[in-house]
Parts: structure tokens; C-alpha cells; sequence
């Protein structure tokens, strides 16, 4: 199988989490990594034999061999890294949330236009339970009368 060449944007932490998922997966390669620091980017690619460490998200969107972008920036940048790779021809995964709906109408106007995948990564949406659970939930349970719920965050840095 041709694995998606992906390159990401950005070395913190949700990066970190991501990349072996990505080197791992049987449909995707980890191919380059860009940082506003060259640096930063070679100690990342350092655990990812092949990927390629390149300074900005410009000269990564520009690499031919990169075929989809994942983007971990802070939020505010995520438009801009995200429009820019898709003008350039670029399949995006943006790292969830954007900061507006309007943002993403926009970002998916112009993935359309383009004729390129646009996707969030808010996992649980795009799992294949949720559409699963979504199916079933009449027949299950009803109408939901309240909903008690859970959330987790590694806050390590205490
Ligand atoms: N899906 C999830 O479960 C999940 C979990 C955690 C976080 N997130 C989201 O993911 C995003 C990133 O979070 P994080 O925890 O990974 O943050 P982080 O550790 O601060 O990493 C963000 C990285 O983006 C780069 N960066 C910083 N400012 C930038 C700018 N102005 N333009 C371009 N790149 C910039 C930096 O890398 P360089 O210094 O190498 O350029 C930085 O390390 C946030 O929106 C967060 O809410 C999602």
C-alpha cells in the first residue's frame, strides 16, 4: 500500500503524541517535520529515521514529497498554516479546536475549491463508533434525558 506522506507543523506537545501514531500507521509516513526553529525540528526528527527537519512552515509546505500537513500550532495560527497549505495543494489534518466555526467554513470552503481532504482531528467525531452509537441510540436508549460526562487532560507541568 502507498503510505500518505504527511509533514507536521510545529514540535510541542500534541506533536510529540501524533508523530508515532503517524510513523506507525500503515497508511502514512512521517516525512518531514517543520519548527520556526531548525534545531528544535532536527532533535524532533531525530526518533523518526527518513523524516526530514526543515526551519518554518513555508519551506515544508513547499517540499513536493510532502503530500498532507498536519498542523500543531496554537490555535491562533492554525488558519494561517492551514489556508496556506491548502493553497499550495496540500491535504490538511488541523489539530483541534479552531478558534470560530467561521474559520473552518472558511478552511473547508477552500479545500473544496481545491479538491483536497480537510479534516479536524476531534477524534471521537470521525470514529467509526460514534456513527455506530448515533445509529443505535433510538433503538438503545431514547431520547437522551441528561448526559453526565468526563473530560481528561495530562497536565503535567504542575
Ligand atoms: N487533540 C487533542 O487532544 C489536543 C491535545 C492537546 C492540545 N491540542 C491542541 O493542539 C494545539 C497545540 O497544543 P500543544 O499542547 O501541542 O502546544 P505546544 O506544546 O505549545 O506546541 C505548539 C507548537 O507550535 C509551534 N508554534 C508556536 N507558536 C507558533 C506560531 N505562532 N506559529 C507557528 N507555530 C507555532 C511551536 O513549535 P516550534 O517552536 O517548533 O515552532 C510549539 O511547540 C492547541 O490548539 C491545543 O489546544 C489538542
Amino acid at each position: 500500500m502507498t503510505k500518505v506522506k504527511i509533514g507536521i507543523v510545529g514540535t510541542g506537545f500534541i506533536a510529540t503524541i501524533l508523530a508515532p501514531q503517524i510513523q506507525s500507521s500503515k497508511k502514512a509516513r512521517l516525512d518531514a517535520v517543520s519548527s520556526r526553529t531548525l534545531a528544535k525540528a532536527e532533535s524532533f526528527v531525530a526518533n523518526y529515521p527518513g523524516a526530514i527537519a526543515v526551519e518554518g512552515a513555508d519551506q515544508l509546505i513547499a517540499r513536493d514529497d510532502v503530500e498532507a500537513v498536519y498542523i500543531a500550532t496554537p490555535t491562533s495560527a492554525k488558519e494561517d498554516v492551514a489556508s496556506r497549505a491548502l493553497t499550495a495543494g496540500k491535504h490538511v489534518l488541523i489539530e483541534k479546536p479552531l478558534h470560530s466555526a467561521a474559520s473552518f467554513k472558511r478552511l473547508s470552503a477552500l479545500a473544496r475549491q481545491k479538491g483536497l481532504v480537510l479534516m479536524d482531528a476531534t477524534h471521537f467525531v470521525h470514529h467509526p463508533r460514534t456513527s455506530a452509537m448515533r445509529q443505535r441510540l433510538a433503538a438503545l436508549i431514547g431520547a437522551p434525558r441528561s448526559l453526565h460526562t468526563m473530560f481528561y487532560f495530562p497536565f503535567s507541568d504542575r
